[in-house]
Formats: C-alpha cells, structure tokens, sequence
C-alpha cells in the first residue's frame, strides 16, 4: 500500500512553469512541487538567450505576434498568440519584482546587486538582444545564462515560501483521475467526466512509491529532448508528462514538430548549447574545410534565418564534409564585447580549451524544443478538468510549425500565472469530492465541470495509427494500470535500447524524414516492444502491478512509455505528408494549402482510485 501525502495543489515539475506558477497561486493554498532529479535539472535552468517580450519603444505587440506567426509556419494559433505575447510586458516586469539580475542597459545603475536592488528594475531598463525570426531586439536577459539567473531568483523565493513544499528527486508516474460518480444513476451521461486529483509519484531518495492526492494539478514537466541523441535538454526530459496527460485522458497536438537549435557544441555528447544571441550579435557560421560563409548562399537572413533553415543548412554541411560539425565564429568581435556578453559560453569553452575570441566553435544541431504536446488553452486548461499544463509539455498553439526563438520562457510565466488566476476560481467550485454526497457532490462536481471550459483547437487532422507498429495503442490498453514488467533482463539490456532508440530518433525522425525511415523506425520500436511482451509472459504477476518499486521495474516502465512517445510522434510525423516549419519530409518538400494541427486521441482508460 503506497503511502498517501495530501496537498491542495501538486505541480509536477520545478522548472520556470513550475515556479510562476507556485508563486503566483493565493499563499492560502498549500502547494506541493515535485522535481524529478535535483532542482536545477530542467531545461529552465540551462536556457541561455532569454525572455522575448515587446518591451523596446520602437516595438509592439503586433509585430511580436507577427514574427511569431511567421515563424510557425501557418500553425500558430492566433488568439492564444496575441494572449500570451500580450501579456509580456507584465511577465518580464513579475520577473523583476522576483529579483531576477536581467542585464540592463546602463550597467551598473542600482547601487548593488542584490535581488532587493534586481526587484526595482524597471523592464525599460533592460538590455535587449536580438536572435533569428524577430524583426528587432527584444529578447531580455540575464548575460548569457539567463535561465540559470531566473531560476536561482524564482527557486530561492519559493523555497521561502511558507506554503510551498518542494521535493527534489520525486518522480510523478502517473495522473490520478476521480470519475465523477460514476457509481451514480443519473450521471451515466457523464462518464467520461473526470477530475485530476492527485498523482503517483516514485519517491528516489527513499525507494517507495508515493500517492499524492491533491485538489488540482499543475504538469508542468518539460519536454522530450532526451529521446534524441543529441538533445540541449538534460536528461530527464523524456516526454513522461505528456503520455501522463495523454493516459489520463487529454489530447495531443503537432508531436512532430521537434524543434532543432541549429548550434549546440560538437563536442562528444555534450548538452551545452551556443546561443543563439551569438549570431544575433554577428557570430558567423562557416565550413570547416573549404572556409565558406555557407549560409550566405541559403537565405537572405543568413546565420539569423529561421532556426530550421539554419539547421538543415548545418547539417547538409555536416553530411558533405563528414567532421560532425562547421564552425560558429565570433572571433571577428572585439574580445571585451564577446567576454562581456557571453560569460558563461566564453568560461565554459575556454575550460574545453576554445577561447571563441579567438578560435571557431565546433557546432552541430540538437534537439531542442518539442513545440507540439498536450492540448491547453492560454489558462493552461487541458481536456481533463483539474488538470492544467503549462511550459515545454504543453501545447498552446504559441510556437506553432517552429518556435520563434525565447518565446518559451515567456509561455511558461505567462500560462503559469494564467494558471494561478484560474486554478482558485475552479477549487471554489470544486468542494472535497471525498467528503461530500449525493446532491452536494452532484452540484460541485457539475459546476466545475461546466466552469472548465476545454481548449478548442481548429483545422485539425487526426493522427490515426496507421502502420502495423501500433506499440502506443498496445501500450494504452495494457498499461490501465501501470503494468511495469520486472522482466528479470539485465539492467544494461534496458539501457542499450534506451540509447538505441535515441540513434534511431536521430538517424530516422531528424531534421529531415521520409516515409521509409519512418516505417523503418516504427518497425524497430515494434520489435523491442514484442521483446517486453515476450519477457512480460514469464511473470505472471506483471500485469497486476501498478506502481515500479525496484530501480529495475523503474527502468522498464520508463523506456515502455518513451517507446510509445516515440511511436506518437513517428507517427504523426508519418501523416504529416508536407514539409512546414520544423517538420521537413524528404518525399514531401512543399507546403500543402491547409495548414493543419495533428491531434492523437487520447486514451480513455485511465486509472481510477
Ligand atoms: C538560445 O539561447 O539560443 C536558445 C533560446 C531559445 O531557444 O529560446
């Protein structure tokens, strides 16, 4: 019997999301936030350019919108754009307040640098840096190490929070969702009516499983970098919140749209990535052997053209010169600016033995951003009442075919407070379904049901699964109750297929696809999912298992459900049968005249307390 922790509101993720959101809610709220490794493992932290917000006197809402709409390809989705870009100038300004050290214009203006001095910045005072897509500078930051600076601020006031709990190394597994009185007659209509109300969470520094019952949730869990080789994301970031939201009954959208930064380091298997900021300030991309400026030749933006042209462009030079890698090249900047600016890159290659004012740059493209994930208004509502999402797991329709550089962590502020707005309005209505009955409960439940309105996404196609690998819907109808297999493999069998289906994502649903190497792809995952069918038919007792108690059980429950990511968005990326924003079919290179969303139906049989 997994032990039971009770909370008001669990947010599962402690990244910039994560945090908005704790800090914004009423204090009256008791808040459990969840982190599934140390604090500062999430993608937040190791965000380099920063914050993009019109906050320049020569710049506007409109035309921030209108570069994001450009970018995106056609699969933006307006309303919840203007919204989000709309509210900029307020979120960087709450960042201010939060004591956040954004770099200014006139260094050196407050008298100190502490975050009592930090909080009286005004957002006029901040320094603007330009990156590619955006038709000016307006993309605030912190040095180069913006999101490191961010969250230190935003971390150390939620740690001083008194109704904030913060658990590092709590691993959630999985949604709990309450019927609504299904055991009730009359709501036999409603039976597909469910609230979030908790979580099942491995607690690693203790080795347990933990169920958390909460009154709402907040997933704000980060991407899925980490199911690539190459990936800026740290390692935990494997897309388990998204098949979280996906079981418990919430839609998915635009899962092949996977962002590629064009510029991390080329060095072994490093995370570390080259800003972008580096070529909005002049930073020049060349090839290795011939010495030629390529991107001169691609796209009249140049080195600041559309993150997917760059990339693409990097890594055709990558397949005809076969190094791995062109150079980034900032040596023709004065040194002191470059040291200036880029503290940390320049700190950080120099231990690697690059000084950038003088050496090229060894770059290569990387996994970056999953601009696809689970369905949500601009209040972060997803389809399951109770349930909201905000940051890289979800899917506003903000970063549409390609996400307009520093757009993110805008997102994540503005849909966290958005959150924190809504989340107090829909407990009022909500009493504690636990100790309440018949008509009392009948008229809470149905009154938060009728206050959440869902997202409504138009224009869509529907991902059906279409190939003989249907690992997702196997996975689906199996896993109603976590059916996490020991399967008496060695540890290391489990890993070797973990870091071969990052090869295979790479090599087959890259920065270019076809249809044969998706096919191809979804065979292979086939294959290794038949291997846990096989191994799960020895045990018995497998499938009655809801919640992994052993490292091991963990391991083969985590790579079950990156199988099953993987099989989602191979195969909306297989359906996809055009070329737009970050998804590029090598058998399809132009745009079809309907931009559509591609929505995978969720799973309706999520587990039921
Ligand atoms: C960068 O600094 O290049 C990353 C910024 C972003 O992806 O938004």
């Amino acid at each position: 019997m997994s032990h039971i922790v009770k909370t008001d509101v669990l947010i599962i993720g402690a990244g910039l999301a994560g945090l908005s959101t704790a800090l914004s809610l009423p204090k009256s709220l008791n808040i459990t936030v969840l982190s599934k490794a140390a604090l500062e493992v999430c993608s937040s932290h190791y965000a380099q350019g920063g914050i993009a917000a019109s906050l320049d006197k020569d710049d506007s809402v409109s035309d921030h919108v209108a570069d994001t709409l450009v970018a995106g390809a056609g699969l933006c989705t307006p309303d919840n754009t203007a919204s989000i870009l709309g509210a900029g100038q307020q979120a960087v300004q709450w960042l201010c307040a939060q004591g956040v050290p954004f770099t200014q214009n006139s260094p050196n203006a407050l008298d100190n640098t502490s975050a009592q001095e930090f909080s009286r910045l005004q957002t006029s005072d901040l320094h603007l840096t330009k990156e590619g897509g955006h038709g000016c500078r307006r993309v605030a930051h912190a040095d180069d190490a913006t999101g490191r600076h961010v969250m230190d601020a935003l971390t150390i006031k939620a740690q001083a929070a008194t109704n904030i709990t913060i658990l590092p190394y709590h691993e959630a597994l999985e949604l709990l969702t309450l019927p609504i009185a299904s055991d009730k007659p009359f709501f036999t209509d409603n039976s597909d009516a469910k609230h979030c109300r908790g979580a099942l969470v491995f607690d690693h520094i203790n080795g347990r499983p933990l169920t958390f019952h909460s009154r709402a949730v907040v997933l704000a869990s980060g991407g899925l970098g980490q199911l690539f080789k190459r990936a800026s994301a740290p390692n935990v970031c494997v897309g388990d919140g998204v098949m979280m939201a996906w079981q418990a009954g919430c839609r998915l959208a635009n899962l092949e749209f996977i962002q590629f930064h064009p510029t991390g380091l080329a060095l072994d298997d490093s995370s570390f990535l080259i800003s972008e900021a580096l070529r909005g300030e002049g930073g020049r991309l060349y090839c290795p052997k011939t010495g030629v400026r390529f991107m001169l030749d691609v796209d009249a933006r140049a080195e600041l053209a559309p993150r997917d042209i760059v990339a693409r462009a990097i890594a055709e030079q990558i397949d005809n010169n076969g190094l791995g890698y062109v150079h980034l090249d900032v040596s023709h900047l004065p040194a002191d600016f470059v040291k200036a600016h880029f503290p940390q890159i320049y700190q950080t290659l120099l231990t690697l033995g690059i000084d950038i004012t003088t050496d090229p740059i060894p770059v290569a493209p990387t996994a970056h951003y999953s601009c696809g994930g689970v369905v949500t208004d601009a209040n972060g509502l997803t389809d399951v009442p109770g349930l909201y999402a905000a940051g890289e797991v979800a899917y506003t329709g903000l970063h549409g075919a390609n996400r307009l550089a520093s757009n993110s962590l805008l997102e994540c502020v503005v849909v966290g407070r958005n959150i924190a707005d809504h989340l107090p309005q829909y407990l009022e209505r909500l009493e504690d379904l636990e100790e309440i009955n018949g008509d009392i409960y009948y008229e809470a439940a149905q009154s938060a049901i009728e206050f959440w309105s869902a997202p409504i996404l138009t224009n869509t196609q529907p991902v059906v699964l279409p190939i003989s690998g249907l690992v997702a819907q196997q996975y689906g109808h199996g896993n109603k109750t976590l059916d996490v297999v020991d399967t008496n493999l060695a540890k290391t069998d489990v890993a070797t297929i973990a870091t071969e289906l990052k090869a295979l994502m790479t090599a087959n649903m890259g920065i270019t696809r076809s249809a044969g190497q998706l096919e191809q792809a979804l065979t292979q995952i086939q294959k290794w999912q038949d291997w846990f069918t096989d191994a799960e038919s020895d045990q018995s007792d497998a499938s009655n298992r809801r919640s992994p108690t052993t490292a091991s059980e963990l391991a083969c429950f985590q790579l079950t459900r990156q199988l099953a990511l993987a099989t989602l968005i191979i195969q909306s990326a297989y359906q996809r049968m055009e070329s737009r924003g970050g998804h590029y079919r090598l058998d399809y290179p132009k745009l079809s005249d309907i931009p559509r969303a591609s929505v995978v139906e969720p799973q309706r049989e999520p587990y039921q307390q």
